[in-house]
């Protein structure tokens, strides 16, 4: 079985949680895209992780983690996850990092914040760890793959020409920054090489062999559909396709393979950085949803926007992922509200639009139109099963799933691993799909 876990909105859905519960029945687990841009959390008897890079899955020894091709990877900070989880007593035998993977070198996060700081007012808020930067070299053909590591004359050579020939003048000419040292770089990647040589590999046999096998392969999706490179509120993107077509291209899982793609989605929205928003909440539910969602940045600490569940955002996730299962987590965060709205079209030039419109401007000025509903005023944080919830919270749910179009099999209502209600399990979803 081959299920892909998309977010479905701005990202923060909770994927993390998803990933994790699903992780206890896979085989191998598998990161796509995305860089350490992202951040999971999971909450185990461990204590509580924090993930950017390593797949979730990797606290579960028996299953294997793969970095897949499409992630850009920092050495550093893969380096810096493998030593906290060591500093814990665990030890990463199962991850691998495919050789096709690109690298976030040290000098992509500087030309992040150099980039951001030229768009003055128009900058997008990206999280300056270098992704959008590491993404544009792999495209312009002078990024570094893992598999690069291990060819000294290679990387010295590489490294020469991008450094020397076309970093260094930008940097001097367009920026009058300092010069890299491509000496130094060369020296401090091929330390990297040297921690990371035992989990580089190629994963092609390894995902095909998995697949021949019929073996339970989930495709960890981070980021989400409205920041994905072509069907977000482009430019205020990240610099990968974080939805269901870009887990395949970002693995080498065929998309023919795929049997279900769980889309996750958070019980209202937030978005983190600039570009439209709009069911943005400002005032008091705004700061109150905030604030129990606990609700800044995993990765930059920052505070998220926040807002009413958009459902034309969400159908549109379902649709450009062909979603066919939903997990609606953080429905808890909502126990104290007594009106709930939910944005069930937009009205723009007189126009109804039921996803949202290409053009972003259009989507910065229309005006959202919501469907409000009575909250459940109750704590829903040991309901386990669908009966356990409120009245009103079922309705909420159902309401969602009608907007949507798809089913809610998995509720968050806490951030613990066995915090979930669960109305269908996604794994017997995908094998009667
Ligand atoms: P970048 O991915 O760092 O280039 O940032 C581009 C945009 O995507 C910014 O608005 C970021 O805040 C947003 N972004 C990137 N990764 C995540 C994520 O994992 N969760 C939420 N927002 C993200």
């Amino acid at each position: 079985m081959v299920i892909i876990i998309v977010g479905g909105q701005w990202g923060d859905e909770g994927k993390g949680k998803v990933i994790d519960y699903l992780s206890e029945q896979a085989h191998l687990v598998i990161r796509p895209q995305g860089g350490n841009n992202a951040g999971h959390t999971v909450i185990t008897e461990h204590g509580e992780f924090k993930f950017q890079l390593l797949p979730s899955g990797i606290l579960y020894p028996q299953v294997t983690c793969v970095i897949g091709n499409g992630v850009v990877v920092d050495p550093r900070v893969v380096l810096k996850e493998i030593e906290q989880l060591r500093e814990r007593g665990l030890e990463p035998h199962n991850l691998v990092i495919s050789e096709r993977a690109h690298m976030v070198m040290s000098y992509h996060p500087i030309f992040d914040r150099l980039e951001e700081g030229v768009r003055g007012d128009d900058r997008l808020g990206t999280t300056w760890r270098g992704v959008g930067p590491a993404y544009g070299d792999k495209v312009r053909r002078i990024g570094f793959r893992i598999g690069d590591l291990q060819k000294e004359v290679f990387m010295r050579k590489k490294i020469d020409f991008v450094v020397g020939q076309v970093k260094n003048p930008i940097l001097d000419k367009l920026y009058g920054e300092p010069q890299l040292d491509t000496e130094a770089i060369l020296q401090e990647y091929l330390g990297y090489a040297r921690e990371l040589d035992p989990y580089i590999k190629d994963t092609f046999p390894l995902i095909q062999s998995a697949l021949d096998r019929s073996d339970n392969v989930l495709l960890e999706g981070a980021q989400a559909t409205m920041l994905d490179l072509d069907f977000g509120t482009y430019p205020y993107v990240t610099g990968s396709n974080p939805t269901a077509g870009g887990a395949c291209t970002g693995s080498g899982i065929p998309p023919t393979r795929v049997d279900l793609t769980l889309g996750c989605l958070k019980a209202y929205t937030t978005r983190v950085g600039y570009g439209p928003f709009p069911t943005e909440l400002e005032g008091a539910i705004g700061d109150q949803i905030r604030e129990r969602g606990h609700e800044f940045g995993t990765v930059t600490g920052r505070a998220r926007r926040v807002g009413w569940f958009d459902a034309c955002v969400a159908r549109y996730a379902v649709r450009v992922n062909g979603a066919a299962s939903i997990a609606l987590l953080k429905l808890d965060i909502l126990d104290e509200l007594d009106r709930i709205k939910v944005c069930s079209s937009y009205e723009f030039r007189g126009e109804t639009h039921r996803h949202p419109m290409a053009n972003i401007s259009h989507l910065k000025h229309c005006e959202p139109q919501y469907v409000e509903v009575p909250g459940w005023e109750a704590d829903i944080g040991s309901a386990r099963r669908w009966e356990d919830l409120p009245r009103a919270c079922r309705d909420y749910i159902e309401l969602i799933e009608s907007e949507v179009g798809a089913p809610v099999d998995l509720i968050g209502v806490g951030p613990r691993r066995d915090q979930f209600v669960e109305r269908r399990n996604p794994w017997t979803r995908a094998k009667a799909a």
